[in-house]
C-alpha cells in the first residue's frame, strides 16, 4: 500500500507517522511519501519520519518529494494537511475581525472565511493532479475549514472524504470519564465540521444503551469545565456540544478574552520553531511530548483507522466523517456537507440515519450550512460581493455594518493569495 502526504512537512508529520508505525496490522504501509513545496521542512520531517519508522521496526519506506505528479502516481490514499500561507496568514484571521468585535478564529467566523478562500483553489488544484495522474487514488481531506473544502471537492466530482478529530478526541475522553475502551463508544455526533454535538453516547454500537444521561449526571462539571461553558447550559442542552460551539454560544466572552492574551497562532508559531530544532537532532526517533500540545490529538488513528476502511482492509465499520448529506439531516440540502456517523467501505462513505434534530441546534446547522455554500461561491468565483453575502449571512457577523468592514478587511490582508482582488 502507498499512501501520500501533501503538506507532509508539517510539523504534525511526526503525530502521523508514529499512528502508521504503531497501527500497521490496520493499515500495512509499504510507501509512505511525504510532499511539500518546501524542502527544507521536507528534509527536517522526514529524517524522523524514518528514524520513527525505523525504531518501531516498520519495514516501509519514506520518501520526500516536492513534485505533486510524483507523489501521488501509483498512491491509494492522498492526505491533504496544508496551510496556504502558514502560521502567519492564521496570525491574521485570528486578529482583525477582532478589531471589528468579532471572533478571531482560524476555521470560525470571519477568520474561517478568509481560510476557506485562500484554500479552496490550491486544494482544488491539487486534487485535479491527483485525479489525471492516479484517479483511483481515494483523497482524506484534513485541511481546514474542512466543511468548506470537502463540500469544494465533492461538487468537483474528487473521491473525497472529510476528516476531523473532534469526535474521536471526544470517543477517547467519555471512554476514560466511563472507564471502558475507547472502541466501546459509539457516539451519534451530529452537524457540521467544527459545529457539532453530541446527542448519544452509546456502549458497544449504533444500537448500543445510551449512557449520556449517566455521564453528564456524573462527570457533567468536568465535561463543562474542559468546553468553558456552564454546566446548566449543557444540562439544558441536554447534548454534550463540541468546543467550537463556545463561539457561538459565548461569544462574546470569547472575544474579550482572545483580547487579552496572545494569539493560538503566535503560540503554534513558537511551538514549531521547538519542534523544527528537535526533529533536526538525529537523536531523536520517536514524537516529541511537545506535539502533544497541538489541537491534533489522536489525528492519527482517524487517518488510519479512515484509510484502512476506504481501502477496504480493516478499519472500524462505522466512523464520523464529513460528507454529502444526501437527506440524513432533512432539513438542509443534499450537498450540503456534514460530519455525521457514517458506514465506511471501499465505495465510501455513507451516513447512519440520524434521529430527528432538536430545532434547538438545528437551526444553527441551517444558517451554517447557508454561509457554508456562500462561502464556497465566493472562494471559486471571487468578488467583493459574493464575499459579503457570504459574511452577512455568517451568524457571528449578520449586520451589514460588520460585514461591510470585515469583507474590506479579508480583502486587505489576504490579496497575494485571491487570485481576483
Ligand atoms: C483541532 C481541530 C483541527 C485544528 C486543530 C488546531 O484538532 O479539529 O481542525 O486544526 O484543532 O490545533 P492547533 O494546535 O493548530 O491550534
Ligand atoms: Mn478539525
Amino acid at each position: 500500500m502507498k499512501l501520500t502526504v501533501v503538506g507532509g512537512g508539517s510539523t504534525y508529520t511526526p503525530e502521523l507517522v508514529d499512528g502508521f508505525a504503531r497501527l500497521r496490522d490496520t493499515l500495512p504501509i509499504e510507501e509512505l511519501v511525504l510532499m511539500d513545496p518546501a524542502q527544507d521542512r521536507l528534509d527536517l520531517v522526514g529524517g524522523l519520519a524514518r528514524r520513527i519508522f525505523t525504531r518501531q521496526d516498520h519495514a516501509g519506506r519514506i520518501t520526500t518529494t516536492t513534485d505533486l505528479d510524483a507523489a501521488v502516481d501509483g498512491a491509494d490514499a492522498v492526505l491533504l494537511q496544508l496551510r496556504v500561507g502558514g502560521q502567519a496568514a492564521r496570525q491574521q484571521d485570528e486578529t482583525w475581525p477582532l478589531e471589528c468585535g468579532c471572533v478571531g478564529q482560524e476555521t470560525t467566523g470571519a477568520g474561517g472565511l478568509a481560510k476557506a478562500l485562500r484554500t479552496v483553489p490550491v486544494v482544488l488544484h491539487i486534487a485535479d493532479r491527483v485525479r489525471r495522474t492516479n484517479p483511483r487514488a481515494w483523497i482524506i481531506d484534513f485541511t481546514n475549514p474542512v466543511g468548506v473544502v470537502t463540500r469544494a471537492l465533492l461538487q468537483a466530482g474528487h473521491k473525497a472524504v472529510g476528516l476531523c478529530n473532534v469526535a474521536i478526541g471526544l470517543q477517547r475522553k467519555f471512554a476514560a470519564l466511563l472507564s471502558v475502551e475507547a472502541s466501546a463508544i459509539h457516539l451519534d455526533h451530529v452537524g457540521l465540521n467544527h459545529l457539532t454535538w453530541e446527542t448519544a453516547v452509546r456502549l458497544g454500537g449504533p444500537e448500543g444503551e445510551d449512557v449520556l444521561p449517566k455521564l453528564l449526571g456524573e462527570h457533567g462539571d468536568t465535561i463543562a469545565a474542559d468546553l468553558r461553558l456552564p454546566r446548566p447550559l449543557l444540562d439544558t442542552l441536554g447534548v454534550i456540544p463540541s468546543y467550537y460551539l463556545r463561539y457561538y454560544y459565548a461569544h462574546d466572552e470569547v472575544v474579550r478574552e482572545l483580547g487579552t492574551k496572545p494569539s493560538r497562532a503566535s503560540e503554534v508559531a513558537e511551538m514549531e520553531r521547538r519542534l523544527l530544532a528537535m526533529y533536526a537532532d538525529p537523536a531523536l526517533d520517536e514524537k516529541p511530548e511537545l506535539l502533544a500540545e497541538r489541537g491534533g490529538a489522536f489525528y492519527s488513528e482517524a487517518a488510519v483507522d479512515l484509510a484502512a476502511a476506504l481501502l477496504g482492509g480493516a478499519g472500524s465499520p462505522y466512523q464520523v466523517v464529513n460528507t454529502y448529506n444526501r437527506g440524513t439531516l432533512p432539513f438542509l440540502p443534499d450537498d450540503a456537507v456534514i460530519e455525521v456517523q457514517a458506514a465506511v467501505g471501499a465505495k465510501g462513505a455513507s451516513p447512519l440515519p440520524v434521529p430527528p434534530v432538536d430545532p434547538l441546534h438545528a437551526g444553527l446547522m441551517a444558517a451554517v450550512t447557508a454561509y457554508e455554500d456562500l462561502a464556497l461561491r465566493a472562494a471559486l468565483h471571487g468578488g467583493r460581493d459574493r464575499v459579503f453575502r457570504a459574511l452577512l449571512s455568517h451568524p457571528l457577523v449578520g449586520q451589514y455594518a460588520y460585514a461591510e468592514t470585515l469583507t474590506d478587511r479579508l480583502i486587505a490582508h489576504n490579496r497575494e493569495h485571491l487570485a481576483w482582488a
